[in-house]
């Protein structure tokens, strides 16, 4: 609070300097970079329409308009392709968002993005770009990449090693199904769970049994924390295997288990048995904290990482109805006018044409190949059941652009401040930005928000109550 008071002074200090400096040329790197490939950098609005990344928006009353408001941009999407429908080919703009959400260390209100559209592209020509884009930036400040090309998953194998769509790839420490070896098994927690359609999963925690068992306690208190009912676990020491669930299973059931976590002397295997989304939030948390605990996190260099082919639709439990994973103007894989049947049989099986970058265990960045047909955007509408009023009110403009020829084109943002964070080795994105906002969205430096006048809300026919 009181470094964010005076940042001015904080500012002062070598380090903080150092991070602006630092921020100032890995942008310039990576807008040099696009300007060199025939990018143009565009500005769009910030007083604007609603659009739809998720979060909620910041309003802004409009004094000529009684009762009517701007909002500020979660991201410039509907622009960039409506620039792409204006034949600018290429385009990018590191730009301001705005997202009224909870915040975090990752997380601000107001926040950078390094936004990149392209037309007539596929998946791969956009994956190409940004990752020759980001070896020459991070190249030209001597900074090592672990690996190049840069490595990819899909989601569904993301999720399968590591339980999570951001998986940290650091360090080891994957996740193993044991579902089908335990199904039959004595120990009631585990078949009553496959039973139930859940999983069973676990990590070899390789050396693991120099853990205590007080390291184990507090392991399993983490993981029921996390909503987990337990967490079984399997020793192998020399005194043979310690345990609080061997007696339930036969000696050859253990050691099928075993073998398939390729355990061995000195591991420790833990389980986890839930529904497939609650195993993996809690083992992709244990995991991360093993790997912490036990060191196992390579800081050498940059681990960067491509997630591909998300489920195109998620349930939205809260809604009661299927909403976009990444937002409703991804392309779907597969044939798009068969997109309404193949919905009715299996929505959640859909697969988009999106990506994600991940760096460290943190996304930074993620886009997708558009939908560039208005007949097949409308459809898109339609299943996440939005009415054709509402659809019409908050995107009938952009579905009119479609209408006059959008060429086949897809894009990306890039978080910058996330970007820089990371690779100036700092824990917030606060330490990046010259004057961010507290954990309750409040500029300590300056006050904001404030009160205002009531002179000044009658101006723009608002009422405080
Ligand atoms: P998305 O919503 O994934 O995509 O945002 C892109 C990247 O922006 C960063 N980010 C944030 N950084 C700091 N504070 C926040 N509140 C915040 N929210 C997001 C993340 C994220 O990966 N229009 C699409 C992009 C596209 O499809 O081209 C979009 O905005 O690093
Ligand atoms: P119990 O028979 O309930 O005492 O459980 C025996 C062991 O299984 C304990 O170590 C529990 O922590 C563990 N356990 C219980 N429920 C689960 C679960 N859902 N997943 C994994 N382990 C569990």
């Amino acid at each position: 609070m009181v470094r964010l008071k005076y940042r001015y002074i904080d500012l002062r200090k070598d380090k903080m300097r150092a991070n602006l400096i630092f921020r100032h040329k890995i942008v310039k790197a990576m807008s040099d970079y696009l300007d060199d490939k025939g990018f143009l950098e565009i500005e769009t609005p910030f007083l604007t329409k609603s659009t739809p990344e998720g979060a909620r928006d910041f309003l802004v009353p409009s004094r000529l308009n009684p009762g009517r408001f701007y909002a500020l941009p979660q991201s410039p999407q509907l622009f960039k392709q409506m620039l792409m429908v204006a034949g600018m080919e290429k385009y990018f703009q590191v730009v301001r968002c705005f997202r009224d959400e909870d915040l975090r260390a990752d997380r601000q209100p107001e926040f950078t993005q390094l936004d990149i559209e392209m037309s007539f592209v596929t998946e791969q020509d956009v994956v190409n770009t940004i990752e020759e884009m980001l070896i020459h930036s991070l190249d030209a400040l001597q900074l090592s990449i672990a690996s190049r090309p840069f490595p990819k998953l899909s989601w569904a194998e993301a999720m399968a090693r590591f339980g999570n769509d951001k998986p940290d790839t650091r360090f080891g420490l994957e996740l193993v199904e044991v579902s089908d070896l335990v199904r039959n098994s004595e120990f009631g927690v585990f078949r009553n769970t496959v039973e139930k359609g859940g999983i069973v999963k676990g990590i070899n925690i390789k050396g693991g049994t120099k853990l205590s068992r007080s390291d184990l306690d507090n392991l399993e208190a983490k993981a029921k924390s996390l909503g987990a009912k337990g967490m079984a676990w399997i020793a192998i020491t020399p005194e043979g295997l310690k345990s609080p669930i061997v007696k339930f299973f036969k000696p050859e059931e253990i050691n099928v288990i075993i073998e398939r976590f390729k355990g061995e002397m000195g591991d420790t295997l833990i389980f986890i048995a839930d529904t497939f989304k609650l195993t993996h939030q809690v083992l992709s948390e244990l995991r991360l904290e093993l790997g912490k605990k036990l060191n196992l996190i390579d800081t050498n260099s940059f681990h960067f990482l491509w997630v591909t082919d998300f489920p195109l639709f998620e349930y939205s439990a809260n809604e009661k109805r299927w909403v976009s994973n990444h937002h409703p103007f991804t392309a779907p894989h597969g044939n798009w006018d068969e997109l309404e049947e193949r919905f009715a049989r299996d929505p959640g099986g859909i697969k988009a044409q999106a990506y994600d970058l991940i760096l460290n265990g943190s996304e930074i960045g993620g886009g997708s190949v558009r939908i560039h047909r208005p007949d097949i955007q409308a459809k898109i509408f339609k299943l996440l059941s939005l009415g054709e009023a509402e659809t019409k009110g908050r995107f009938g403009f952009f579905l009119e652009a479609l209408e006059y020829g959008a060429p086949p084109h897809g894009g990306i943002a890039l978080g910058i401040d996330r970007l820089v964070m990371l690779l100036a080795g700092m824990e917030s994105i606060r330490d990046v930005i010259a004057f961010p906002k507290t954990q309750s969205a409040l500029c300590p430096c300056t006050g904001a928000p404030d009160s205002v006048d009531p002179a000044q809300l009658k101006e723009i026919h608002i009422k405080a109550v």
